[in-house]
C-alpha cells in the first residue's frame, strides 16, 4: 500500500498537465485501475483482513483524489501566471491618434444663420430635394418658355417611358419650399428653409451641389423697410461685427417684385477679406417682395398678405467668413482639410454663447 501511495503521489506531483493527471486518475482509480482492483479483492479476505486493509484503501483512495484535486488547481493557476505574463499590457504608454470627426462648415453656418433667424421670430421649414417641376418653377412664376429655366442648368429626373408628366428635378433653388410651406402653414407666416440645391455648373466657386437658406414673411404690412433691417440685423450677427453697409441693387427675379440683389461693403486689402469696411461689394444674397402670382400659387390671397423673400448661398457667406478659397474642397471629403476649417462639435452656435468662439 505504501509503495501504491509513493508511487502515485509522485507522478501526481511530476504530472505537468491536466491530460496527464486524467490519466493517472484512470490508472489508479478508474474501473480498472490499480485501486480500484484491490478494493475488489476486498470481497475475497477474511473479516479481519478486511477491518485492517478497507480503511487504508479508502483512505489511500481520498488521499490520491485530493492530491489529483490539489494539482489540477496549481496547473490552472499556473497557467493564468503564464497567461498574464505573456498577455501583459502597459497602459502607461500614450495611445494611438484616431482620426476624429469635426463640424463640416456647411453644418456649422446652417446653424449660426438658423440660430440668429430662430431669434428673430422664424421657424425651420424643409421640403424635398427631387422637386416636382411645378413647385420649382411654375409656381414661381416660371413657365415652360422663360429662359430663367434654361439659365438655370437645370438636372432633369427620368420618367418611364410612355409617362408624358412633366419629369421632376433636382431643386435649382430653395425658393420651391416657399410654396410648400405657404401650402402647409398659410399666413401669417415667417420660415427660413436650409437645403441643399443642385446646378450643373463646376469651378472654383461653383459646384452641382452646394446649399441655400431661403427667408419668407408674410403679413399684412409687410414691406422692403423690414426686409432692409432683417438682413442688416443678419448680417452684422453673422460676420459679428457692429456695421455694415448693405446695398441693395435693383434686379430681377420672376417670383419677387420689386427684386434686389444685395451687397455687403467689404475690402480685399492684403488679399484677405474684411467685411464692414473698404470700398468693395460684395454679392451675398437675392431678395425681394413676394410677386403676387407666387402668394396665388401658395394659396394666400395677394389682396389681403404681402411678404419679403430672400435667398443666400450658405457655402459661399462660409468662405467668406472662414476664409476658405475654394469650394469645390468643401464637398472632398479630405480629413486634413477638415481638420483645419472643421469646428468642434461640442461648440454649438448660439446668440448667446456666441456663433464662431
Ligand atoms: N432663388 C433665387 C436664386 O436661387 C434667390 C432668391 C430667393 C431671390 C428669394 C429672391 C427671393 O438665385
Amino acid at each position: 500500500m505504501d509503495d501504491l501511495r509513493d508511487k502515485y503521489l509522485n507522478a501526481i506531483a511530476a504530472a505537468e498537465d491536466e491530460a496527464a493527471l486524467e490519466e493517472l486518475r484512470v490508472q489508479a482509480l478508474g474501473k480498472k485501475g490499480e485501486i480500484s482492483l484491490k478494493m475488489r479483492e476486498l470481497g475475497k479476505m477474511t473479516q479481519d483482513e478486511r477491518k485492517e486493509a478497507g480503511p487504508k484503501l479508502n483512505a489511500l483512495k481520498d488521499e490520491i483524489n485530493a492530491a489529483l484535486a490539489a494539482k489540477r488547481e496549481a496547473l490552472a493557476d499556473a497557467a493564468l501566471d503564464e497567461r498574464l505574463r505573456a498577455e501583459w499590457l502597459d497602459v502607461t504608454l500614450p495611445g494611438r491618434p484616431r482620426p476624429s470627426g469635426s463640424i463640416h462648415p456647411v453644418s456649422q453656418v446652417t446653424e449660426e444663420v438658423t440660430a440668429i433667424f430662430a431669434d428673430m421670430g422664424f421657424s425651420v421649414a424643409e421640403g424635398p430635394q427631387v422637386e416636382s417641376d411645378w413647385h420649382n418653377f411654375d409656381a414661381l412664376n416660371i413657365p415652360g418658355h422663360h429662359p430663367a429655366r434654361a439659365e438655370m442648368d437645370t438636372f432633369y429626373m427620368h420618367r418611364a417611358d410612355g409617362d408624358d408628366r412633366p419629369p421632376h428635378v433636382l431643386r435649382t433653388h430653395t425658393s420651391p419650399v416657399q410654396i410648400r410651406a405657404m401650402e402647409l402653414a398659410g399666413a401669417p407666416l415667417r420660415v427660413i428653409c436650409p437645403g441643399r440645391v443642385y446646378r450643373a455648373d463646376y469651378d472654383q466657386t461653383h459646384t452641382p451641389m452646394f446649399h441655400q437658406v431661403e427667408g419668407l414673411a408674410i403679413d399684412r404690412d409687410i414691406s422692403m423697410a423690414n426686409l432692409k433691417w432683417c438682413l442688416e440685423e443678419f448680417v452684422k450677427a453673422f460676420f459679428e461685427v457692429d456695421d455694415v453697409e448693405l446695398r441693395f441693387r435693383a434686379s430681377h427675379f420672376p417670383f419677387t417684385e420689386p427684386s434686389a440683389e444685395v451687397d455687403i461693403r467689404c475690402s480685399w486689402q492684403g488679399g484677405t477679406l474684411k467685411v464692414g469696411e473698404g470700398d468693395d461689394w460684395l454679392e451675398i444674397l437675392g431678395s425681394g417682395m413676394v410677386h403676387p402670382k407666387v402668394l396665388m400659387a401658395g394659396n394666400i390671397d395677394p389682396a389681403y398678405w404681402q411678404g419679403f423673400a430672400f435667398g443666400l448661398g450658405i457655402d459661399r457667406i462660409a468662405m467668406l467668413k472662414y476664409g476658405i478659397p475654394d469650394l469645390r474642397a468643401f464637398f472632398d471629403s479630405d480629413l486634413r482639410w477638415l481638420r483645419h476649417y472643421g469646428f468642434s462639435a461640442l461648440d454649438v452656435p448660439t446668440l448667446r454663447a456666441g456663433l464662431s468662439r
